[in-house]
């Protein structure tokens, strides 16, 4: 009976979700994904903008070209151009910083609403989810009267250990611009910018201020770049923050081939190149090679590169007018298309509404990735459950703020520990015990990349009393849920982990509670892999979560109580080993000043599938309180012109006994390819909801061009002719059904 009123809540609960339908539904009744497109920059003002220029000094012209401030750069009051107002970042605007130094500016009114980082919207595989993501945090930068957001954060995460691996949001190229391109539309529909960053090749901390890195051309267009080419053909994003590290022997922010040739000239992008903070190194040759704005770190912002330097050189000849406006004409044209000039309506915004935390709920609870769950032991049964222990640290830290890197202050972090509380009748008792303490050694705290050394007490050490407690607490409670995994201290910009362990001595708590009370559920807050293998052979039902944002409590405890029927799939490999992960089995990370990405094409899955490693967790996973089959799998054709688009439709059955939501996911092979290719490469997917019992027909569109590889001789996109596989399923290892189409 109480697990029937748990399902009729579930009912309840997606009822209301489907009323702000997701889906496009076809006529035939099929479910298809969304198409999301940016608007271009327009040449509306280009005459009064030539006429502001005609006006301007030199020195006018250059104080648009470099920080004013920490996140403003120069505007020229006399003839009404405003200052281009920035603010960090991928969780959600940062608060105000003072203007010339990182300390906070004190502010009252810049409390914002903390959305899922990376990670976890990612997880969702939910394009739509991406694009109401970008539209709520475009709205509350509106509200902070900014016009740039210094996001979303796009690189691949090429190796677990990455320190932004948590912010970053795929190792696949695929899922990237697929949730990339939405979330910037919905970002931009709000009359500001967004800033994709970091262009390119920013795939570790380690050295990441002079690391030289070395990528062939064909991985290149294929792994690290599609999700930026598609913010610049597709999202039509307004910027792109310049990295810090090299690439081929040049600086990002000052490498003609990546900023005049590729990003420009082949994508056609017109918006503005933005620094990262304190990547640029040179002036005429920075701002010849494709720079707009220099960013950067407290010093006199007249001693930036793009300064009094480059006032100097153009005094002297060494760079002309003509290519300064250039610059200056492209930041005038970004300012017009957000309104920030023109005099047009401008969009207000809103912040830190009941709204925009509800859109962080909705992101999280689609993200939250049921990764083991023997004999039911999720959602909860509370049918004669009095106590519950609640275990970790992470049930109480909030993960808004911390680390290195932008956060976001907000007002509202519902912690694990207080999702349970809201959630759970008031007779459960919640016996709490923190269990294991953070440690960082001391005398390298502010060390960025150091943190996690060992120090006197190692950081794996338990205390005797924090363990003692948990103990008890889980000998006292009919069920335990743990909360394990790391933080954003633990987790950070500037430094990449150095292992997959799990810190703090978690390890050994969760087996010495587990050992005293087997109803132990353990629940992992992390932003990239750890090594959980040996922890997902002892605990029965085994929860990923992120960062999760303002809501992230709420949406976890409404999984495990069941509300929430989990539908998060991995955005990554979980490795049983890091040795097995392709970066470090080639031996090629983190290098040294340089750095050459010696596995290729084969990041991620297309590694381990390729060389048939098995993971810990493939990529594409997670479980849910349901169960689907795929049926009558089936293309529109079965042969198909280069220019064509194949249409792939399957039903979706939902087999369980609540209704939940499935990810179709879609990847095709090519065995006998004449060139070196991937086991397998995610090229379409869809989110859809299916009702228990009932079936749900899902159209998958894959343009043929999606299976084209990139030819180095001809610098082309090529489709091979042939048969290829297409492969359905739910997970990249959990293929349910193949199709096989020819191409002409
Ligand atoms: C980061 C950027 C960030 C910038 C400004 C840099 O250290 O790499 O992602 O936007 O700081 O805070």
């Amino acid at each position: 009976m109480k697990n029937k009123l748990i399902y009729l809540s579930v009912a309840m609960v997606f009822a209301v979700f489907t009323s702000c339908k997701n889906e496009v539904s076809t006529d035939s009744g099929s479910v298809e994904p969304k198409v999301y497109e940016g608007k271009e920059i327009s040449s509306e003002f280009d005459a009064e903008i030539d006429k502001l220029i005609a006006q301007m000094t030199i020195e006018e012209k250059i104080g648009m070209l470099h920080g004013n401030s920490m996140f403003t750069s120069g505007g020229v009051k006399r003839l009404g151009i405003p200052e281009l107002k920035m603010a960090d970042g991928p969780l959600g605007v940062r608060e105000e910083i003072s203007r010339d130094s990182w300390a906070p500016a004190g502010l009252d009114n810049d409390f914002a609403t903390y959305y899922p980082a990376g990670g976890g919207l990612a997880a969702t595989w939910n394009a739509d989810l991406a694009y109401t993501f970008g539209n709520s945090v475009g709205q509350e930068l509106r509200a902070r009267d900014k016009d740039m957001l210094l996001s979303p954060a796009i690189n691949i995460i090429r190796t677990p250990l990455g320190g932004r691996t948590y912010e970053y949001l795929t190792e696949d190229p695929f899922l990237n611009k697929k949730i990339a391109v939405p979330l910037i539309v919905g970002l931009q529909d709000n009359d500001v910018m967004a800033c994709v960053k970091h262009f390119a090749a920013n795939n570790q901390e380690t050295n990441r201020d002079f690391v030289d890195v070395q990528i062939d051309e064909r991985t290149l267009r294929e792994i690290y770049l599609p999700a930026f080419e598609a913010a610049v053909k597709e999202a039509k994003a307004y910027s792109i923050m310049g990295a810090y590290n090299k690439f081929r022997g040049e600086y990002l922010c000052e490498n003609d081939y990546m900023l005049n040739k590729v990003l420009r000239d082949e994508w056609g992008f017109k918006g503005v190149v933005v620094s990262d903070w304190a990547a640029v190194h040179t002036t005429v040759k920075t701002l010849k090679n494709g720079l707009d704005i220099e960013m950067g770190t407290p010093k006199p912002f007249n001693e930036f590169f793009l300064a009094d330097k480059l006032i100097a050189a153009a005094k002297a000849g060494e760079i002309s007018e003509t290519e300064i406006n250039k610059h200056v004409k492209r930041i005038l044209r970004v300012l017009f298309q957000v309104k920030a000039m023109g005099g047009k309506d401008r969009a207000k915004g809103s912040i830190a509404t009941e709204a925009h935390y509800q859109d962080a709920y909705k992101i999280a609870s689609e993200s939250v990735v049921l990764l083991k769950n023997d004999n039911n032991a999720l959602p909860l049964k509370l049918d004669g459950v009095k106590s519950i222990a609640v275990i970790g640290n992470n049930a109480t830290k909030k993960n808004a703020l911390g680390g290195f890197g932008a956060g976001v202050k907000t007002k509202r972090e519902v912690t694990p520990l207080e999702g349970l509380k809201n959630r759970l009748p008031g007779s459960i008792k919640i016996n709490y015990a923190e269990g294991y303490l953070e440690r960082y050694d001391e005398k390298n705290k502010g060390k960025l990349g150091d943190i996690t050394l060992n120090g006197p007490v190692t950081i794996d050490q338990l205390d005797p009393t924090k363990l003692q407690e948990a103990i008890d607490a889980a000998k006292k409670s009919d069920v335990v849920i743990i909360f394990a995994g790391s933080n954003r201290d633990y987790e950070t910009e500037a430094s990449d982990r150095r292992n997959l362990k799990l810190p703090f001595g978690q390890e050994e708590l969760i087996k010495k509670v587990i050992a005293v009370n087997p109803k132990t559920i353990v629940v992992m807050i992390a932003g990239a892999p750890f090594d959980i293998q040996d922890l997902s052979k002892k605990t029965s039902a085994l929860v990923w979560s992120w960062f999760n944002g303002s809501e992230g409590g709420n949406a976890l405890a409404d999984v495990l109580l069941g509300k929430i029927n989990p539908s998060g799939k991995l955005p990554w490999t979980m490795p049983k080993s890091i040795n097995d992960s392709p970066a470090h089995a080639t031996n090629s990370f983190p290098g040294g000043t340089s750095v050459n990405y010696s596995e290729g094409i084969l990041v991620g899955y297309r590694w381990f599938d390729t060389k048939k490693i098995e993971p810990l967790y493939p990529f594409g996973y997670g479980l849910s309180y349901t169960t689907f089959a795929f049926d009558n799998a089936k293309t529109d054709k079965k042969e198909y012109a280069a220019e064509e688009t194949i249409a792939v439709s399957v039903t979706v059955k939902n087999t369980g006994k609540v209704e939940g939501k499935e990810v179709v996911q879609l990847y095709s092979s090519k065995s006998d390819s004449k060139i070196t290719r991937a086991d397998k490469e995610l090229k379409g997917f869809q989110k859809v909801m299916v009702k228990a019992g009932a079936s749900e027909t899902v159209t998958i569109k894959v343009p043929v061009k999606e299976l084209a590889y990139y030819d180095v001789k001809t610098k082309k996109w090529i489709v091979e002719p042939g048969n290829y596989t297409l492969k359905l399923g739910s997970s990249s290892r959990d293929i349910k059904k193949e199709v096989v189409v020819t191409i002409k």
